[in-house]
């Protein structure tokens, strides 16, 4: 694994098996320039199989989780130039979406500050966000004569409710981390203060829970939202069969064992003891 020096636009903060990926240009209020988005297609490919890293926080240094894309570095900077354009592009949509939509361990979002334009799709492509009350986002491209671009209509259309995406999008006005929260396009808001510690609390409960049906229910979660009730079905019960032999822990028939024979959990309450927890 690249070591974090290694990076200049990001860094990696491992703690305990959360790994926090970091966009570190603060100065710039961490809009995503092209080599910032070579170095997350490179973070992610190498997080996703270390074992080191249980949960993916992402996150931004400063005052801002990012500002969007890069106005000078991925706009006009590649206005002449198709070739870092399309490469820039392509990196830009492999991590912001490709990546962290498909991604094999669960990811959130933190939402520490101004979160802009294209700061959505990986806001939304992460599975869980939570955001610091006094967050600013804004789908701000209105207010320069452009769209919703990328796949950022896309994700709003999905994730925010027709009326919150529309009004949104087309007045280009800002609202804070707590209406994010009553509108479900983050979980939860906390203050400020609180936020890397209620984060980290709530990476350390998905870390009580079996890995492999915490993985497949999630991409079961995103696959069935595209399937009608019979393909839903069938591919339910496709996966079920599949994660009951794919699962190293065998965590169903230990589930069960101590439920019916142990009676020592209760599962409506909480999770079976696993036998690697985590600290
Ligand atoms: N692209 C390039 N540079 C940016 C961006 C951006 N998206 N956002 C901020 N910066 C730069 C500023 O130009 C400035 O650079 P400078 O110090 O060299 O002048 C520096 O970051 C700090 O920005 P300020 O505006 O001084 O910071 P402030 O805290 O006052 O405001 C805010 C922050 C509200 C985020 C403001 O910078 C802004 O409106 N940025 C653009 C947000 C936006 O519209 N994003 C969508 C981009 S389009 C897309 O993503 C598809």
């Amino acid at each position: 694994m690249n070591t974090p020096t290694a990076f200049t636009n990001i860094k990696l903060q491992r703690e305990d098996g959360v790994t926090f990926v970091v966009l570190n240009r603060p100065e710039k209020r961490n809009a995503m320039s092209p080599e910032l988005h070579r170095e997350m297609c490179e973070a992610l490919d190498e997080l996703e199989t270390e074992d080191e890293t249980k949960v993916v926080v992402l996150t931004g240094a400063g005052e801002a989780f990012s500002a969007g894309q890069d106005i000078k570095l991925y706009f006009r900077s590649t206005e002449e130039d198709a070739r870092g354009r399309a490469r820039a592009r392509r990196d830009s949509h492999h991590w912001r979406w490709e990546k962290l939509s498909k991604y094999a361990k669960p990811t959130i979002a933190m939402v520490n500050g101004f979160c802009f334009g294209g700061a959505f799709t990986p806001l939304c492509a992460c599975d869980f966000a939570i955001a610091a009350d006094d967050a600013t986002f804004g789908l701000s491209e209105v207010n320069w004569a452009i769209l919703p671009g990328g796949i950022v209509s896309w994700n709003v259309a999905q994730v925010m409710s027709f009326r919150d995406a529309m009004y949104y999008a087309c007045t280009g006005e800002t609202f804070d981390g707590k209406q994010a929260a009553a509108m479900k396009l983050v979980n939860f808001s906390v203050p400020r203060a609180e936020l890397r510690d209620a984060t980290v609390k709530f990476a350390r409960m998905l870390m009580k829970k079996n890995p492999a049906a915490l993985r497949y229910t999630k991409e079961c979660i995103r696959a069935v939202r595209n399937m009608d009730v019979q393909q839903a079905a069938d591919y339910l019960n496709a996966k079920s069969d599949a994660l009951r032999y794919r699962d190293p822990e065998k965590g169903r028939a230990e589930a069960t064992r101590q439920f019916l024979d142990e009676k020592s959990f209760k599962p409506g309450l909480g999770e079976y003891k696993r036998k690697k927890q985590v600290p």
